[in-house]
C-alpha cells in the first residue's frame, strides 16, 4: 500500500496495534527516514499506550505500558551483530507476551528470518518501507506463520 503523509503511516500502525495479540513481532525494514518510527508510534496508539513513541536513539529498547498489551520498541541501528545483542541482554527480552516492534532487524544477524536463538513469536510480520516521494511511502508486508514458527 502507499501512504501520502506521516499521519497515514501512523494510521496503518494504529490498525495493526488494534489487531495485535500477545507474542506478535513486527520487523520494520527500511532506510533512514522511511517511517519505521512513525509506524511504531501508530502501533502504540492502537494498543492504547498513552505515551508518544519516539526514536529510542540512545537506548536499544523502550517499553510502553498502559495499553492493552505492553509494547517493546527496539531500534537496533547501533547494534553490531548477534553477539552484541546477547551482551546487551536483548536475547531474553526479544519476545514475550507483549507486542514487539523492531527497527533495523537486519542487525539480528539472521538475514530475512527470525534468529534461531530467540524464542519464536506467535506471529511474525515482516514489513518493508520504501521512500517513493517526499511524503509518500510504499509499505509492504507479509505474515510468516501463525502459531509457533519452525
Ligand atoms: N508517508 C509518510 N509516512 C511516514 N513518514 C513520512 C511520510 N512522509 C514523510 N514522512 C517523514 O519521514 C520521516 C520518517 O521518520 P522516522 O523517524 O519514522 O523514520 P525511521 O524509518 O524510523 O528512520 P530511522 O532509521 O532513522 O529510525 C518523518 O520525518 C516523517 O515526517
Ligand atoms: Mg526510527
Amino acid at each position: 500500500m502507499k501512504t501520502e503523509s506521516p499521519a497515514e503511516t501512523e494510521a496503518v500502525g494504529r490498525a495493526w496495534g488494534l489487531e495485535a495479540g500477545p507474542g506478535w513481532v513486527v520487523l520494520l525494514y527500511g532506510d533512514l527516514g522511511s517511517g519505521k518510527t512513525v509506524l511504531a508510534r501508530g502501533v502504540a496508539q492502537g494498543l492504547g499506550c498513552p505515551a508518544r513513541v519516539h526514536s529510542p536513539t540512545f537506548s536499544l529498547l523502550h517499553v510502553y505500558r498502559g495499553g492493552r498489551l505492553p509494547l517493546y520498541h527496539f531500534d537496533l541501528y547501533r547494534l553490531d551483530g548477534p553477539e552484541a545483542i546477547a551482551r546487551a541482554g536483548l536475547d531474553e527480552q526479544l519476545v514475550n507476551e507483549g507486542v514487539t516492534v523492531i527497527e533495523w532487524p537486519e542487525r539480528l544477524g539472521a538475514g530475512e528470518t527470525w534468529p534461531a536463538w530467540a524464542p519464536p513469536p506467535q506471529r511474525l510480520r515482516r514489513v518493508l518501507l520504501e521512500i517513493t516521494g517526499p511524503n509518500q511511502r510504499e509499505i509492504r508486508y507479509e505474515d510468516l506463520g501463525l502459531g509457533r514458527l519452525g
